[in-house]
């Protein structure tokens, strides 16, 4: 029972509605106080090391992922033999027991192993992606999702999650877009520094923490063209100042474990980076976890072209700072060898396997090789049984995910009554509400639009059901889809036949709901696309439906921004509602019947077309910015295009309306060390209560280099009566006005500054001050 008393000091949401030991997670989660000192980590891990054979040491730094290339009974023999450091891909204490008994009583140094997997938003509930995540500007709800996602797979014998992915991205057609929180550097800061601290509680050795492994150091978002993989080439200013911060942020929450990204930066892939990896991370950082190679990638230094062959990438590698390689034999192969002829030293393989085996003394296994086990004969009959679930707060963090981004004529709420056709290819998918990278999550539990509804309304009104279209009509997607998995149903019947069948049910109803956007697998690694509208097929779908004359109400599931000008106009209201995860169905349902009345806020500017792509709020005025009230030809803009994103940054709507006062500044001024507050007031002028965002932007007006026109600084998420009204304040301070100079220095500048206060990026409210 120790555990149970130590959870309740992390958290603790739901213990008095739930049934048997789910996770706590109302309190606040301190940062990480460690109970033993790093002194004596260190000597105890001096001491093993002494111990240790080359081999030994060697096998600490592999990562071995169970599957087919490597099936179970071959693991536990080279477990036995002392090659490996530790194992991914399983998530069933039995399995994970029987590997670390191999470990325990049959390896020579009985060096614990540690289980590691992707539990990005989730691990048997599904949360929605990270991307819905960030919509939901709700800090509380990211410690919710941290704490009970480190509570289910602490519960499943996992020590260590690839989470939290943070990578800033600008380019929705890169298919990762969906797995972090969006475009911006300050509200990514915050999701990752949250869920590391959810994630980690106290202590990551605690029975329901895991530790962390932040991800994809770095830079891994900003691809060219958004093409997975590909090369990243930006400026230091830029690389420091918007996508670094992110993964930073994380390390001083305290995470254990970096992984490092598949992507060149500026022509050095990350994995032989050791100006990143050591410069950087150990050097300017302090950084003394470990760092991992992402799957793979120490072999692709051969097609990166900085290794000559398989001996050399190794060489290459552990040179430049990878401590443990994920998924490929080479370490085992060939550094005994290097080692050998000197051109390793073992200095660096003792360096190395230091980092490793200091995470496993701070994951506290060398306490307790099955604390995330328990005893014997403790382990789940049911893996998957329904009470393991956190179903309540995977549906209130679903609506608080979702963005309304049009009502026209308040066309919603719905009413539950009369008669509703639901239509489309995704609103009765179970694999599809749940996003990719769904973890342990089974996907019969997942709760489709169909069940969400039909629950929601009862007998008090119908709901008809036609498919309509198939996701894509074009057989080199669908295939592309189901290549590793049947993860798309293709309807047989003709693209007429199935519109046919929807028009017809839509003309018997009062309002159509059509749940369109992305099949699951559309958002994933390794699915870039070129063109970000709706596939043709649902299109087709949308301008049928559209002809029946009936209000036209679209849910979107996606895991990016999509061009949506064309729905835009044909459609009566819209809601975003991502990949939303096991209660998805619900909570679109919540929302649509106005039982939760939507607070969402775009992660991400939504642009008019693909050809506006990179389109990011916080972008450089240049020498000749346009203005839409007075065009003027040779100015910074498309001529064929308005110029604006169509949804901008931090937009959503609600179903009550909310008034942003005057900025009030505490002062005009501000010393270099001191700080001020600007403030609105903020009312509900609606009839129904309400949440929404405020958020603070910043601007640098004049500077030694040109600076964003504004950037997030600060937010706040507020729950207001009908009628009621709210003082917002923000402290500001010279660190948030700080930037990285010409001579890359990080410094503030004296000058003036613009603060600005809305409910979205766009329509905000001006203050400003001097900072002296
Ligand atoms: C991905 C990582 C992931 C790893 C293990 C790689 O392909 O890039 O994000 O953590 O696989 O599943």
């Amino acid at each position: 029972m120790k555990w149970l008393c130590s959870l309740s000091l992390v958290a603790g949401l739901i213990a008095t509605t739930l049934s048997p030991v789910h996770a706590d997670t109302t309190q606040p989660v301190h940062p990480m106080v460690k109970p033993q000192s790093t002194q004596a980590r260190d000597a105890f891990v001096t001491d093993l090391l002494s111990k240790m054979t080359l081999d030994e040491k060697i096998g600490q730094m592999r990562l071995i992922s169970v599957g087919p290339d490597n099936p179970k009974e071959a693991i536990r023999e080279m477990i036995k033999q002392g090659q490996v450091g530790a194992i991914f891909n399983t998530v069933t204490r039995q399995d994970i027991r029987k590997m670390q008994d191999q470990a325990m009583q049959l390896s020579r140094l009985k060096i614990p192993l540690f289980f590691a997997y992707d539990v990005v938003h989730g691990q048997r509930t599904v949360f929605p992606i990270s991307l819905g995540l960030a919509s939901s500007w709700d800090r509380n709800a990211v410690t919710t999702v941290g704490r009970i996602s480190a509570y289910e797979a602490s519960e499943d014998g996992l020590n260590m999650t690839w989470a939290p992915m943070v990578d800033i991205t600008r380019d929705p057609r890169w298919g990762r877009t969906s797995e972090g929180f969006g475009e911006d550097t300050y509200l990514t800061s915050e999701m990752g520094r949250l869920m590391v601290e959810a994630m980690q509680g106290n202590n990551p050795a605690d029975r329901n923490s895991v530790m962390t492994s932040v991800k994809h150091f770095a830079a891994y978002g900003a691809v060219e063209g958004g093409r997975d993989y590909n090369s990243v080439d930006m400026s230091p200013q830029r690389l420091f100042q918007d996508y670094m911060p992110p993964y930073k942020a994380a390390l001083d929450a305290g995470s254990g474990g970096v992984m490092v990204s598949l992507n060149s930066i500026n022509g050095t892939p990350a994995t032989s980076n050791s100006w990143l990896l050591k410069d950087v991370l150990r050097d300017e950082w302090n950084f003394k976890g470990i760092t991992i190679s992402d799957h793979g990638a120490i072999k692709e230094l051969i097609k990166h072209g900085v290794a000559s062959d398989p001996e050399d990438a190794v060489r290459v590698a552990v040179k430049s700072g990878i401590d443990m390689s994920m998924s490929d034999e080479y370490y085992s192969k060939y550094l005994p060898g290097l080692v050998k002829s000197g051109r390793v030293s073992e200095k660096e393989v003792d360096d190395a396997a230091r980092h490793v085996l200091n995470v496993k003394y701070d994951m506290g296994l060398f306490t307790n090789a099955y604390s995330h086990l328990g005893p014997v004969g403790s382990d789940p009959v049911d893996t998957n049984a329904e009470s393991r679930l956190h179903r309540p707060e995977a549906r209130s963090v679903a609506r608080e995910s979702m963005v309304l981004l049009k009502n026209r004529l308040d066309t919603l709420p719905l009413k539950k009554s009369g008669t509703i056709a639901l239509i489309g290819p995704l609103a009765d998918s179970k694999r599809d509400v749940m996003g990719s990278w769904s973890a342990a999550g089974v996907v019969d539990q997942s709760i489709t639009v169909l069940q969400g509804l039909r629950n929601a309304v009862g007998d008090k009104a119908q709901i008809i059901y036609a498919k309509g279209a198939n996701v894509s009509n074009d057989p080199g997607i669908t295939d592309f889809l189901n290549l590793y998995e049947k993860a798309v149903n293709v309807d047989t019947r003709s693209p007429q036949a199935m519109i046919d069948e929807a028009v017809a049910t839509a003309k018997i109803s009062d309002v159509i709901v059509a749940v369109v956007g992305e099949a699951q697998g559309m958002a994933h690694e390794a699915s870039t696309r070129s063109d970000i509208t709706i596939p043709q097929s649902q299109r087709d779908l949308i301008a049928a439906l559209k002809q029946t004359g009936k209000p036209l109400v679209l849910v979107l599931m996606n895991g990016r921004p999509l061009a949506l000008e064309k729905e835009d106009q044909q459609a009566d209201a819209i809601l975003e509602s991502w990949f939303s995860g096991t209660e998805g169905g619900n909570a679109i349902a919540d929302v649509l019947f106005g039982d939760y009345n939507p607070s969402g806020k775009l992660p991400m500017s939504f642009p008019r077309s693909v050809g506006q792509i990179p389109i990011y709020y916080s972008h450089l005025n240049t020498g000749r910015p346009y203005n839409p009230e007075k065009p003027e030809k040779y100015t910074s803009h498309y001529y064929d295009a308005a110029n604006g994103p169509l949804y901008p940054f931090g937009y959503g709507l609600s179903y009550t309306t909310f008034s942003v006062s005057d900025v009030k500044m505490s002062s005009p001024v501000m010393k270099r060390d001191g700080s001020l507050t600007a403030s609105v007031t903020v009312k509900n002028t609606g009839k129904r209560d309400g949440a929404t965002v405020v958020q603070l932007y910043l601007q640098d007006k004049t500077a030694s280099m040109s600076r964003p026109v504004k950037e997030l600084k600060g937010f706040e998420k507020i729950t207001l009566k009908s009628g009621e009204q709210k003082t917002i304040s923000f402290k500001i301070d010279a660190d948030q006005l700080k930037f990285w100079n010409a001579s890359m220095k990080y410094v503030s500048e004296p000058g003036t500054f613009n603060v600005f206060i809305g409910l979205d990026s766009q329509r905000v409210n001006q203050g400003e001050f001097e900072l002296l």
